[in-house]
This record gives structure tokens, sequence and C-alpha cells, in this order.
């Protein structure tokens, strides 16, 4: 069964969908099984980046199944090259929010579509909007780990505090526990005498909350935009590059954690 991983911050355009593509394409590179799962309707989405036919049945209609099986969710799932597979978002997916909204245990919903393929796939990576709004807490609801990336900012920071919080109030109230909450530090100016003090708050906040920060920081580099730009993984647009070694190295730091390789 798949573990499916929400990639979560409150705050806007700190690296979660880059985070996301990174992870998709590098556990995919392993030999991983992957699905990610596009929650977000902003027009620079992760499914634009991973080369998505935003016309096809995508999350719109997973989230629309009343009652989710196989073949409709397999319907919605499309091949995203050295990404995995994918659940597109569109720019539709806002307006479709109220009729979440209005739904009963509107927050299992994902949680309940993907049931159906869970066992087509080692990891489900789910991408989410910069807000804490029904699709973010379906994302968490339905998340075995939780990965909060954060830049060297301090509203990034504050974003962290926000989806914890929204966990405590899930296991308070929903019963439902994470296995594993990670702190990704990316596009992260490590020299910078900020940045070292900003990963010293981190690191209380991780300690004060029972999170845990993942490896070492990923590197600020263009190359990180320009793969994006060109529908392209890090793996394929810049090989050679730091960020795609940092990158590699958080992502064997998460299945560390899950002892799922050795350290
Ligand atoms: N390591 C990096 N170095 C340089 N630029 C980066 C890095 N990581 C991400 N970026 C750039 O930062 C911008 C924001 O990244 P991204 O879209 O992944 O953030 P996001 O949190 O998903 O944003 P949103 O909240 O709007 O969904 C993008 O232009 C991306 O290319
Ligand atoms: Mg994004």
């Amino acid at each position: 069964m798949a573990r499916i991983v929400a990639f979560s911050n409150q705050k806007g355009g700190v690296a979660k969908s880059t985070t996301v593509e990174a992870f998709a394409s590098e556990l995919t590179s392993r030999g991983f099984r992957v699905l990610m799962v596009d929650m977000d309707a902003q027009p620079g989405n992760l499914s634009l980046h991973v080369g998505a036919d935003k016309g096809r049945p995508g999350t719109r209609e997973l989230l629309a199944m009343a009652r989710p099986s196989e073949a409709g969710v397999a319907a919605c799932i499309q091949e995203a090259g050295g990404f995995g597979d994918v659940i597109a978002a569109d720019e539709g997916l806002d307006a479709a929010d109220d009729r979440l909204n209005a739904r009963v245990g509107r927050e299992r919903i994902l949680d309940r579509a993907l049931a159906p393929i869970q066992g087509r796939y080692d990891f489900i990576l789910v991408d989410t909007p910069p807000a804490l709004q029904v699709r973010t807490l379906n994302a968490l609801a339905a998340a075995d780990d939780v990965i909060i990336p954060t830049t060297a900012g301090l509203s990034s920071i504050a974003g962290i505090g926000s989806v914890l919080d929204v966990l405590g109030d899930l296991a308070e109230v929903a019963g439902h526990r994470i296995g594993l909450v990670g702190i990704a530090l990316v596009d992260w100016e490590a020299r910078l005498r900020l940045s070292k003090e900003l990963r010293v708050v981190v690191e209380m906040l991780a300690e004060e909350r029972g999170a845990r920060i993942l490896g070492s920081p990923v590197r600020h580099a263009t190359a990180a935009a320009q793969a994006q730009r060109h529908g392209k993984s890090l793996g394929d647009y810049a090989p050679g590059s730091d960020v795609l070694a940092d990158y590699r190295e958080l992502v064997t730091a998460y299945l560390e954690a899950l002892g799922l390789e050795q350290a």
C-alpha cells in the first residue's frame, strides 16, 4: 500500500511544488511507483511543470466522485514521464470547493478517493495550495506523512506552525495520527547569517512540536526554476547541479527516517 505524503505550508511560494516534483522524479528513478496528486488550481502549478494535459479528468473529477471505484479513479490518472504518474489540477478546481464544503465528511474525500488505487503505488505525493482550506485539509487528513517545505523567511516559518496546528486538531478531533512530520529547508541560502539564525528558530520549533528537520538544506539555484520552465525534472535538466544533489540527499533522509534506507 502506498504511503500518502502531503506537502504543505500555509505560506505561498516556498517551493512546495518544486519539492513534490523533485521527490517524484527522484523516487521514480530509484524504482518506486509514484503518483502525484495536484490539489492546487493556480495556473502555474505542478501539473503544468510535469507536462500534464489539464483537459483530461483530474483532481476535480476525483473529488467529485460520490462512490470512488478503481476504474473511475484510474481514469483520472495520467503518465508524467520521469515524474511517475499524476492526477492533474486545472483552474476550475477552486470553483468546486463549495460542493466539497457541503459534503458530509468533507475532509476525508481525498482519503476515500485514493483508497481504490493505493495498492498500485509505493508513494502518493500530494501537493497543496498555499492556504489551509478544504483541499489542504483533505491532503493532511489522508496523509501518512507530512513534509513541510520552508524557505529562510519569517512568514514561511510561521506557516509551519499553522500546519502543525491543523495536524494537532486532526489528531484530537479525528484521531488521525501522522507517521512522520518532516520539515524540509528548501531554496535555502545556507551561508547567510539570517539563514543560520532562522535555522535555529526552526530547530526549536521542531523540537517543541514533535517534528523533525529532514537532512540538510536544499540550496538556492536558478536551475530549479529553469527546469520547471522547460517542463523537465532536475535530473534531466541539470544532472550535475548542486540543487539536484541536495534534493537527492533530502529524499534519502526521508527514506532513512522511514527505515526504508540504511543510514
Ligand atoms: N532551490 C531553489 N532555488 C531557486 N529557486 C527555487 C528553488 N526552489 C523553488 N524555486 C522557485 O521558487 C518559486 C516558488 O516555488 P514553488 O512554485 O515550488 O512554490 P510553492 O510553494 O509551490 O508556491 P505556491 O504556494 O504558489 O503553490 C518558483 O519559481 C520556483 O522555481
Ligand atoms: Mg505550488
